[in-house]
């Protein structure tokens, strides 16, 4: 099994993957044209050469990233690649000079153990502002934000706890 940042050969391959968890409702979609014109910000995992894993990490301004589209085959999920794609991700966030990556999630507990603690998501403004203000759900979302510090001395911004916030609206 190999981790490596994606290339346009993988796009279909991603999208089938992000198509296959979107139709459970489990991932936004995403599509092929999109991934293809940021296929920059993806990284997957070949097992021969079949990609079996995807994941996005996507930068808000020089401090804060965020991780989307985050996807296992089904075949091969709880073997321990998702772990090993958000370690991946991790080190490309630290390597860039990210201070911070995010998730909002249905799943934090995955995120939980791989050394993601919750957030309050009035503390993602750039998140807010760009996605949650428009999202169509945004009075039923239940999704959680995670968030996980990977340059401790560049931490800019404070991060509130979901109990010292009141509920978000998004
Ligand atoms: C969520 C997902 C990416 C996890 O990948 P994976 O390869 O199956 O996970 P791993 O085998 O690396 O599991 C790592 C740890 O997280 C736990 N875990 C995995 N999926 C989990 C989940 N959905 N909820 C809670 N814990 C989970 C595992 O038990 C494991 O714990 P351990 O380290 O104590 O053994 C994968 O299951 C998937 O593609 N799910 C469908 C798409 C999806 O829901 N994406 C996330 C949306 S935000």
């Amino acid at each position: 099994m190999r981790t490596r940042r994606a290339k346009i050969s993988d796009v279909a391959a991603i999208h089938s993957l992000v198509a296959h968890y979107a139709a459970q409702g489990l991932l936004l979609p995403r599509a092929a044209e999109e991934i293809r014109a940021h296929i920059g910000h993806f990284i997957v995992q070949e097992h021969g050469h079949r990609v079996v894993s995807c994941l996005s990490l996507e930068s808000y301004g020089a401090d804060l990233a965020e991780i989307r589209s985050i996807a296992v085959d089904a075949e091969n999920r709880r073997q321990g690649l998702g772990a090993r794609l958000i370690a991946f991700a991790l080190d490309q966030a630290r390597r860039r000079g990210i201070a911070r990556v995010f998730a909002v999630t249905h799943a934090p507990q995955f995120f939980e153990r791989q050394g993601f603690a919750a957030a309050a998501r009035q503390s993602l403004t750039e998140k807010i502002e760009r996605d949650c203000r428009t999202c169509p759900q945004q009075r039923n979302c239940k999704l959680v934000a995670v968030i996980a510090t990977v340059i401790p001395e560049r931490m800019m911004l404070p991060i509130l706890s979901e109990s010292a916030a009141p509920a978000p609206a998004c």
